[in-house]
Formats: C-alpha cells, sequence, structure tokens
C-alpha cells in the first residue's frame, strides 16, 4: 500500500512535530547550537592543512579503503589517535552514525544479548536493532535496574554487550563508567563507551571519560564532528577487531573514505587539542557560571558539563520560545518529543571556550 506523505506531513505540522531545516548561514549573535565546542572548525591550522592536502593529493579519496582509498595521512591518523587513547588499534569510519549503525550489527546477532542504557543516541540504537540480538534497554545511568537485567537474563546468552555514551548528548550527565566497568568484568560482558561530545573536551589533554576514569571498554567510539571541528569518526579496539571489522564491516568495506583535506585537518585538530587545555578550563568555568545564573533565577538544569539542558515542556510552548529567542539574536537546540519522551522538551545548549560570561549573561536574561 502506498504510503499517504501529504497526509503524515499534515498531521506532523498539526501537532508541532514537523521538522523544517533551519538556514545555518543566518548567524545569530549568540550561538548556542552547535558542537564546535574548541572552536576547531573555523581554526586557520585546519584550514591551512587541509588546503595543502587539496593541493598534495587533491580533494576526493577515489575510492573504498580496500580498493583505492587507503591513502598514508589516513593511516596516520588512525596510529596517532591509538597513541592518544593508548589502544591497541584505531579505524576512521566515514561517520559516527555509519560506525554505530554498522559495526554493532557486524559483531552481535541472534543469540547474543545487548544491554544499552535507556538514552543511548539513535544510531547506537539502530545498531543494536538491525543487529537482530536480544535488547535490553535499562533505566539511564540505574545501575540498580541494569544489575537486575544482568541478574535475570546475561546468564541465557553466550555473548552480550554493554552500550553506553560517557557525556550523555542529550541530558549532558556522565555515565558511572567504573561501575560499567566492574559489571562488564564481574558478568564477562563486552562494553562500548560512544564518547562523541567527550572527547577533545574531557579528560587529560582531551582523551575523554575512560581515560579519566581510567578504565579501558573493549570498544571507544569518538566522532569528529564535534569537538575535532571537522568530519568523520573512529572506533578504538583491539587489532583482531580492527583486522575483523574491515573483513566484515559492510558500513566500512562498501563506501568511499573520507576526503583527503577532511583527514588532514582531523590530523591537526588532534595536535591542537592536546595543547587546548586553557579553553577546557573555559567550558568548565562556563558551564558553572551558566548553572549558577539559571539556578538565581529559579531554573535547574539538567547536565554539569558543555551540554546543559533546560526542561521546557510541550512541542508547541518550546516552539513559541524558540522563535522569541531567535528574534533577539539567540540561537539555541529547541529539542521535541520524539527525540526526548513527552514532557522531557527542552532548550539544549552547548557551550563552546570562545563563549563569554557576557554572552551567558545575555542568554539567561531572556528567561
Ligand atoms: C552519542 C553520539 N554518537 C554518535 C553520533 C553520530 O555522529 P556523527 O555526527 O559523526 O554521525 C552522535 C551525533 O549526534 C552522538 O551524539
Amino acid at each position: 500500500m502506498e504510503l499517504d506523505f501529504e497526509a503524515i506531513l499534515t498531521t506532523l505540522r498539526q501537532s508541532s512535530l514537523y521538522r523544517k531545516l533551519p538556514n545555518s548561514d543566518e548567524s545569530s549573535l549568540y550561538q548556542f547550537h552547535s558542537n564546535d565546542y574548541l572552536n576547531l572548525a573555523r581554526h586557520d591550522d585546519l584550514a591551512k592543512m587541509a588546503a595543502l592536502a587539496i593541493n598534495e593529493h587533491g580533494f576526493g579519496s577515489t575510492g573504498s579503503r580496500l580498493l583505492s582509498g587507503n591513502y598514508a595521512l589516513l593511516e596516520s591518523l588512525e596510529h596517532s589517535l591509538a597513541d592518544f587513547l593508548g589502544m591497541e588499534q584505531v579505524l576512521v569510519f566515514n561517520s559516527g552514525f555509519q560506525l554505530n549503525a554498522g559495526v554493532i550489527p557486524t559483531l552481535y546477532g541472534e543469540g547474543d544479548l545487548i544491554l544499552a542504557d535507556k538514552y543511548c543516541h539513535a544510531s547506537l540504537l539502530d545498531g543494536m536493532q538491525l543487529s537482530q540480538a536480544t535488547m535490553k534497554r535499562f533505566k539511564h545511568n540505574d545501575m540498580n535496574h541494569l544489575k537486575l537485567l544482568l541478574e535475570n537474563h546475561r546468564c541465557h546468552f553466550k555473548r552480550c554487550l554493554l552500550v553506553t555514551e560517557s557525556l550523555f548528548s542529550m541530558d549532558g550527565d556522565i555515565a558511572p563508567l567504573d561501575t560499567l566497568q566492574q559489571f562488564t568484568d564481574d558478568y564477562d560482558v563486552d562494553f562500548m563507551v560512544d564518547e562523541a561530545h567527550a572527547i577533545g573536551v574531557l579528560g587529560d589533554q582531551g582523551r575523554g571519560l575512560c581515560s579519566q576514569f581510567g578504565i579501558r571498554p573493549t570498544y571507544l567510539v569518538g566522532t569528529f564532528g564535534k569537538a575535532f571541528g571537522t568530519f568523520g569518526a573512529f572506533i578504538a579496539t583491539s587489532r583482531e577487531i580492527c583486522d575483523y571489522l574491515v573483513n566484515r564491516c559492510r558500513a566500512f568495506i562498501y563506501t568511499t573514505a573520507l576526503p583527503v583535506p577532511v583527514i588532514a585537518a582531523t590530523k591537526q585538530a588532534l595536535v591542537l587539542i592536546q595543547s587546548m587545555d586553557s579553553q577546557r578550563k573555559q567550558l568548565r568555568d562556563l558551564s558553572v557560571y551558566f548553572m549558577q545564573m539559571m539556578s538565581e533565577k529559579g531554573y535547574g538544569v539538567l547536565g554539569e558539563y558543555h551540554i546543559l539542558s533546560l526542561l521546557w515542556p510541550g512541542n508547541e510552548s518550546l516552539l513559541d520560545r524558540y522563535r522569541a529567542l531567535q528574534e533577539v539574536g539567540v540561537n539555541v537546540s529547541a529539542v521535541r518529543y520524539p527525540t526526548v519522551s513527552k514532557g522531557k522538551e527542552r532548550f539544549r545548549f552547548s557551550l563552546k571556550s570562545s563563549h563569554t560570561k557576557a554572552d551567558i549573561d545575555y542568554v539567561v536574561k531572556q528567561f
């Protein structure tokens, strides 16, 4: 039967669920909706390295990694990242979504158990669903619930994977990685940590929260589209698993490798990130200031780091306020149901190291 696209779109419009692509070129003065936490996306050094790479090697990679697209710069980035993270090997993918949706079903399948935090990103969720493994989700950061699931179900499966984000992309809080690691040891479970929002910003020299907690998951995932200011993603794991992914992961095999300038800029971002302690400190200070200012106005916010959310229930009310904020030059993500559950609609503020306390004062004044 044919889908009635118009009817579906009309229903979405009527219930404030309709999504429309905004124009990112219209620059508002106060931008709190970007993942460019360290302001690397427009950094001169990244542009310089990208231009040099284009002059020397051209723009496109010309093919998949297993054909003509496996250039030296890409392998060199993988080695540098593995060193940086203290992991055996790294494999670069074209995006975090592609990685999560592709890797999980390559490594797990029917007859396996996957346990995941309820607030895991859509790409992780899609990967789990595609895998056809038995999937159980535990309440967000609820270790009692996770323990119960492990007690009740772990023994019925040969292989089990536990999935979490380190800094959660929506609530901006962090997972109890030490307890999770202990569970994975106690119950013989593989452990996947998605550090998309932590890598570059948190941990010693930006190594992320696994490094900060002193844990070594089976799989550490990170993206370049956020603090690195570029594009792409990586998985850090054992040599053997990387080898297996090169041989079996369709999302890795059947796609054109990332363009040369993207990798050149990402390599430069990795160098810069390691010396950006002052920017990381600025982000910490700004997040504390933001929470304090909101609290003085009587608002509690979710999160403690560079992602901070102000709950604003109801799609319609959120959109009204969103438009009013745009009119006074403030751009912030309005996150609606169904991206978050009903009643948990919110403004999601992403802080950048270039923000100032005056920027925050201005934004808080609008509430
Ligand atoms: C936790 C998490 N994982 C993965 C992704 C996807 O990464 P990418 O933007 O590289 O596709 C995101 C991006 O929003 C994310 O927040």
